[in-house]
């Protein structure tokens, strides 16, 4: 299936999580087997092109696409998980987003200094949890060039903050 294809998948529900946010819902996307596959099949081929060496994956839906992808790739798969979740001592970082705020933490001994490792999510609108997600992975030691998106909401700018950071961003469409 084409990117367009897939796009066709997702559905947009208007003033959720708040008036005046239109969400894109990737549940429609997933549900949908060879949707889902080509999805991943795309990811996957631009996660190989990275170079990375494992994949970091933003708690909740950034988990179903990177954790897929990194198992197609044998590829080791780093959780970035919302607050107070995990058992170990963690580095933690607080953000905002497109409709609130949020915290995310990592257990660093899970990278291995200087390793690339590949950051993906569903989705990038104000570029605030990629940020986050990519602030925290240095912090670990990680190298962070590359981040994987399903969904580029442009006019949200979020693409052009990590490039600024040095992350170079991939979407599948916008
Ligand atoms: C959504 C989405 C991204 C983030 C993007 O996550 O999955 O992680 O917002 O927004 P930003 O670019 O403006 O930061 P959300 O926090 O809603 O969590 P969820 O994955 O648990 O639904
Ligand atoms: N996360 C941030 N903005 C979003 C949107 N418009 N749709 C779905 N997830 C989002």
């Amino acid at each position: 299936m084409t990117p367009g294809e897939l796009k066709a998948l997702i559905r947009t529900v208007p003033d959720f999580p708040a008036p005046g946010i239109a969400f894109r819902d990737i549940t429609t996307l997933i549900a949908h087997g060879p949707g889902f596959a080509a999805t991943i099949d795309h990811m996957a081929e631009a996660a190989r092109l990275s170079g990375a060496v494992a994949v970091a994956g933003i708690e909740a839906r950034g988990f179903l696409f990177g954790a897929a992808i990194a198992a197609r790739l044998g590829l080791g798969f780093v959780p970035l998980r919302k607050a107070g979740k995990l058992p170990v001592a963690t580095l933690g970082i607080d953000y905002a987003l497109e409709y609130g705020s949020a915290r995310l933490e990592l257990d660093p001994t899970l990278v291995d200094p200087g390793e690339p490792i590949l950051l993906v999510d569903d989705l990038i609108a104000t570029g605030g949890t990629a940020l986050a997600g990519a602030e925290l992975l240095r912090q670990a030691g990680a190298r962070v060039d590359h981040a994987l998106f399903v969904i580029d909401l442009p006019d949200l700018g979020g693409a052009g903050k990590l490039r600024a950071a040095g992350i170079a961003p991939w979407a599948l469409f916008d």
